[in-house]
């Protein structure tokens, strides 16, 4: 049956406008903690209506998806960086067409074929760790790991296996992103004298940044035992009849997409880590006991995953997404939507306030993750669902597992800065700093090798 919606804010949306682009994501939380699980706002020129249960998510993003279509302002906006890719395509046949191109990318079987090239990078990145211990000096997470995800990336979608050429790129995603959401959020972005170096900053890094997609579609892929990735993208980008242009904008939204929301988890699991030392001992003591048959395991109800699982709840990277109504509608027969509004979505906000987890207010993975099987799909939205659902969910669970176990074994972590940051939207949900830590080789490790060293010398 048909419900009115509450209102929140105020009736011609001036407040809610500026409420919303100085904190949007306070905005959303505020606005459903007054109103409930669903509410309608106007904010400037536009009508919101935000969502919040599982059965009115799917109807948007799943059962009645043809009609909500990625046209909305934060989309159109996002092209200006990213091009006409996979993700800001607004949808219909251009976007299928895509679809049906780039999706087999990620089919099980070819991701299945990656877990050497991500163990690989995750050893090759420990060796800062391990010179930083032996230092005694702290190590700036967010940088390592946004060199991280780029290496696994390229590698595995491209085939670059260059070190210097990727860590090169990784600033200027970070530019290009933090002046796409300025952009987006500061209505007097244009007007202000200070953002006239932060925009050629931007044109300069978009400028490398599409030069060196050009340079990703030429290269000559390294191929590793196992998994020819790079040289199928390659292949089926440049055999799909598609001109240099679309191809590049596809290479950047990978670059963008895959790598930016990887990193971000990263930072979200690991802070959870360092926060909390009880943590950080029962992951080490469940990764030392993890049999090795169960290392790369995606569904096995361990701490690593359940840890996992549970920052993708409780921290959600892309912690809100949206859709326009091409016509008017009633979702389920209950909230009315008009033609031309936006439908919200926030994983943060769903999964935190109108989820049925045990404990959906507290970061709690054992709580929440006891088992997974039973999940709804549309209750648990990390990643979307339906047909626009994230073709590299399983690309980034497997690069998170793997440096959680990488990182953990064998290093305690001392004197995080976690007190100094939180989180923040940006076109993720980022700390609002840089995260630091100092590592230290774990005493049981010490044992470890000093007994493997005395063997070796019997
Ligand atoms: C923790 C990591 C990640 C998170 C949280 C995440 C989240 C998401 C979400 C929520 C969407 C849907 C957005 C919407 O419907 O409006 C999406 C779409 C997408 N993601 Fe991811 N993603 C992650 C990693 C990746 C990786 C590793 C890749 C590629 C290598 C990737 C590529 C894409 C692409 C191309 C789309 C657009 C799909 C389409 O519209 O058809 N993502 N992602």
């Amino acid at each position: 049956m048909e419900s009115v919606l509450p209102r929140y804010g105020d009736r011609y949306g001036i407040n809610n406008f500026l409420s919303m682009k100085r904190d949007p994501l306070e905005f959303l939380v505020s606005a459903h903690g007054q109103c409930g699980e669903s509410v309608s706002m106007k904010c400037g020129p536009y009508r919101l209506v935000s969502i919040s249960k599982p059965h009115h998510i799917r109807h948007v993003l799943k059962d009645r998806s043809e009609i909500y279509t990625k046209k909305t302002a934060g989309y159109k906006g996002m092209v200006g960086y990213l091009g006409n890719g996979l993700l800001t395509n607004p949808g219909g046949s251009e976007w299928r067409a895509n679809s049906k191109l780039l999706r087999p990318l990620f089919w099980p079987k070819r991701i299945d074929n990656t877990d050497g090239i991500i163990t690989y990078w995750v050893r090759e990145y420990r060796k800062e760790i391990s010179a930083s211990a032996l230092n005694n000096e702290p190590i700036n997470f967010t940088s390592l790991f946004r060199r991280l995800t780029l290496s696994i990336l390229c590698d595995i979608m491209f085939g670059l296996t260059e070190k210097t050429a990727i860590n090169s790129i990784s600033s200027d995603i970070d530019t290009c992103i933090h002046v796409a959401f300025a952009k987006l959020y500061d209505p007097f972005y244009w007007v202000k004298l200070s953002n006239i170096s932060l925009e050629k900053r931007f044109q300069e890094a978009r400028k490398r940044l599409r030069e060196f997609s050009l340079v990703l579609l030429e290269h000559v892929p390294v191929k590793h035992a196992g998994t020819e990735l790079g040289a199928y993208m390659q292949s089926i980008l440049k055999g799909s009849g598609r001109s240099r242009t679309q191809c590049r904008d596809e290479v950047v939204t990978f670059l963008q997409a895959g790598h930016e929301t990887s990193s971000t988890a990263l930072n979200a699991i690991f802070y959870r880590v360092f926060s909390d030392r009880s943590l950080q001992v029962s992951l080490q003591q469940s990764i030392d006991q993890l049999p090795a048959s169960k290392r790369y395991s995606l569904d096995n109800v361990d701490l690593v995953n359940q840890c996992i699982w549970e920052s993708f709840r409780f921290d959600p990277s892309t912690w809100a997404f949206d859709r326009y109504a091409a016509q008017d509608d009633i979702i389920c027969g209950e909230i009315p939507v008009e033609k031309g509004s936006f439908v919200v979505i926030s994983p943060y906000v769903s999964h935190r306030l109108f989820s049925g987890f045990s404990d959906q207010e507290n970061f709690n993975p054992q709580a929440n993750f006891q088992y997974v099987g039973d999940l709804d799909r549309s209750e648990y939205i990390p990643f979307s669902v339906g047909p626009r659902i994230c073709p590299g969910a399983t690309m980034a669970h497997k690069e998170i597992r793997e440096t959680l176990i990488g990182m953990l074994d064998g290093f305690d972590y001392v004197d995080a800065n976690t007190d100094e940051l939180r989180f923040k939207p940006s076109i993720t949900l980022k700390l609002s700093g840089d995260l630091t830590c100092r590592p230290v080789i774990r005493e049981a490790s010490k044992k470890k090798n000093a007994i493997t060293t005395k063997a070796v010398i019997i």
